[in-house]
């Protein structure tokens, strides 16, 4: 549902839906976006500029896309710089292009250009979210280049043209300090039971190493120009719960739309769920791994026994497991309203 006129209640609500477990930004972000839409975020800077840190698998990099659904309606409007394609000094030239006279001059586009920028924003809201992520994997040149938008909230590019970046919200995520954040965490107890991470503090604690990791590496003109820092904690087991739920609602969701008048309902056993939960979820990696899962023992499954025809429209299959897989059952139309029952 996107926010047409920012209200706190709406956006904190839609947010709130589709991240799970991770509310401490939450606030801070609609505090940002209330002044920008009073006309009041400082001038030459960007409106706002994030950093999000924490273990793998807990929700950062879903956090911007949510976020760009919220204001645009839809998770893909945000310009993202994947850091990992600028672990080399010379791939970051591909964000600016190559100055004129220089080999490649015409060839190369920078990628970080005002079109870009102003693409992502939209008809409801005029501000481009810009995503740099994994921010720890680019080469030190792009931190430097960075420097200069963070503060003036402006960039030249090779061919000598200004971007501007004020009606820009930036978010920069790392797993800087997630390493000892896991160690800390199974060190101590094996794994990562409810009470555990729940406790403030343990939340605390984490939070210390992120920050000091992240301290360590950017250099300190680099650490103030970011307006905040959210620590993601490590998902609790009721979490993964949830956001396997989120997942298949959204599957079934799919079905529906796709299959139209041949929809069908779908169902899992508690056994079926708790093993996706296992499979699919872990300290290590978080949620990460659900999405893989459920495409092989849901969506796999489900496709090859439509494609047959094995399923009638209106019926009610369930899904068991059984050695190494998935088996489906099928009841015929009942009449049940759609739904998704564990
Ligand atoms: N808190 C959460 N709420 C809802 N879904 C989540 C949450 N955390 C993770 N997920 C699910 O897991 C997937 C992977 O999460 P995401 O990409 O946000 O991880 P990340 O924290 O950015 O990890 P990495 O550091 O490896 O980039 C998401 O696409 C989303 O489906
Ligand atoms: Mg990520």
């Amino acid at each position: 549902m996107p926010i047409r006129k920012h209200s706190r209640t709406d956006f904190v609500k839609t947010v709130k839906q589709k991240l799970i477990g991770q509310d401490q930004s939450l606030e801070a972000l609609n505090r940002c976006i209330e002044i920008y839409h009073a006309g009041l975020s400082p001038e030459g800077r960007p409106a706002g500029v994030f950093l999000l840190l924490g273990p793998t698998g807990t929700g950062k990099t879903h956090t911007v896309e949510v976020l760009a659904e919220a204001l645009h309606g839809s998770s893909r409007n945000l310009l993202r710089i994947d850091c990992a394609e600028f672990q080399m000094e010379h791939e970051v030239a591909k964000l600016i292009g190559a100055p004129p006279g220089y080999l490649g001059h015409r060839e190369t586009h920078a990628l970080l250009n005002q079109a870009r920028i102003n693409a992502a924003a939209s008809q409801q809201c005029d501000l481009s979210i810009i995503l740099f992520d994994e921010i720890e994997k680019a080469a030190p040149s792009l931190t430097r280049l960075l420097l200069g938008v963070l503060d003036r909230a402006s960039l030249r590019l090779g061919d000598n043209s200004p971007v501007n970046f004020e009606r820009c919200l930036i978010f920069l995520t790392s797993n800087l300090g997630a390493r000892q954040m896991t160690r800390e965490l199974e060190g101590a107890f094996g794994l990562a039971p409810k009470q555990l991470a729940d406790s403030p503090e343990t939340l605390h604690r984490l939070k210390t190493q992120a920050v000091q990791a992240m301290k360590r590496h950017f250099s300190p003109e680099f650490v103030n120009r970011i307006d905040s820092v959210f620590t993601y904690r490590p998902l609790t087991p009721e979490m993964f719960g949830q956001i396997l739920d989120l997942q298949m609602q959204a599957v079934l969701r799919r079905i529906r739309q796709k299959l139209g008048d041949r929809c069908y309902n779908l169902r899992m056993t508690p056994q079926f769920r708790r093993t996706l939960l296992e499979r699919g979820t872990s300290v290590e990696y978080g949620a990460r791994e659900l999405r893989r899962v459920i495409q092989r023992y849901v969506l796999e499954p489900v496709a090859a026994a439509t494609a047959r025809g094995q399923i009638p429209p209106g019926a009610l299959v369930t899904l068991h497991c059984s050695r190494g897989g998935t088996r489906l059952t099928v009841e015929p139309d009942r009449g049940d309203p759609p739904a998704l029952a564990a």
